[in-house]
């Protein structure tokens, strides 16, 4: 059950209502991360141009995060720029995707204040464009009081930059406090990730259909549970993100146990044959 104390279940549409009703409090994911993928399909299905698909994928972020907020669901990540954006798509789309950024934070400050959603960030976010930093921040320290879910905006990130940045972090710990190496661990690894302050995603959703993780959280999900719909980025709402906590629901977490089938080992399996090959 969430801890934040902020449901607002009265406010969601009829449809996500129902759905929600049917979902076990006891078991809804602590935080969702979502790879959002699709607009320039969407936009291309239509005969539109891309920047109308990322406009409308923009949309979704608000409304996605406020149903997030509107059920308590304390951490949500979204998958906005990565490195890789940046360095194989045209200049004026990146240059547009941080005009858009730059216009989100701008028009949805007040909402997030309203939905009580704090905004921060993860990536190399000090490689953006300073007047995008500085919106940034802006939203960050102007949310930063709010209790609510936790929006988090990977930007400027890859799974691998985090990692060699972590490893970068920890070296030096290591060197200063002489640390023995065999005494790291993975708890050592997880102090240094951009994510530190968060627990790992128990949900990761990706619209579009693609089966692939696109060096997104590489290390933090190693045990979530992956969801993924056909439905582009600018068509997904509130209602889809309930339905794939429904489907996280009909799953059962192992963590490399056997879960509930534990009780079926069979006692004399030290003397089952094992033949010679
Ligand atoms: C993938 O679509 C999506 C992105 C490039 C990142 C997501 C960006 C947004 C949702 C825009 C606004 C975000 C914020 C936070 C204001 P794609 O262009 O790769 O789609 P395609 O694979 O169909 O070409």
């Amino acid at each position: 059950m969430y801890s934040s104390g902020t449901l607002r279940i009265d406010e969601l549409t009829h449809e996500e209502r129902n759905l929600y009703a049917t979902l076990k409090p006891e078991r809804l994911p602590e935080h969702v991360a979502i790879i959002m993928d699709g607009n320039g399909r969407w936009a291309g299905q239509r005969s539109l141009k891309r920047f109308v698909g990322h406009q409308q994928g923009a949309k979704s972020v608000q409304l996605v995060t406020e149903t997030a907020s509107r059920i308590g669901l304390p951490w949500l990540t979204l998958y906005a720029f990565s490195l890789e954006n940046k360095l194989r798509r045209p200049r004026a789309e990146v240059t547009f995707l941080m005009r858009l950024l730059r216009s989100y934070l701008e028009s949805n400050v007040q909402r997030m204040m309203d939905t009580n959603v704090r905004i921060r960030y993860i990536g190399r976010t000090r490689e953006l464009p300073l007047e995008v930093q500085d919106k940034m921040n802006w939203a960050e320290e102007a949310t930063a009081r709010n209790t609510g879910t936790t929006l988090t905006l990977a930007l400027n990130y890859g799974g691998r930059s985090e990692l060699v940045d972590a490893f970068r972090g920890l070296a030096a710990e290591i060197e200063r406090k002489h640390i023995g190496l065999d005494r790291i661990t993975e708890q050592d690894i997880h102090r240094h990730l951009y994510t530190a302050h968060m627990p790992d995603p128990d949900l990761l959703i990706r619209t579009s259909g693609e089966m692939r993780i696109s060096n997104f959280l590489p290390w933090q999900i190693a045990y979530t549970e992956i969801y993924v719909t056909e439905r582009f980025w600018p068509d997904f709402r509130g209602i889809h993100l309930l339905e794939a906590i429904a489907d996280f629901q009909r799953r059962e977490r192992r963590y490399g146990g056997i879960g509930e089938r534990c009780g079926e080992v069979e006692e004399d399996a030290d003397r089952i044959q094992i033949a010679a090959s």
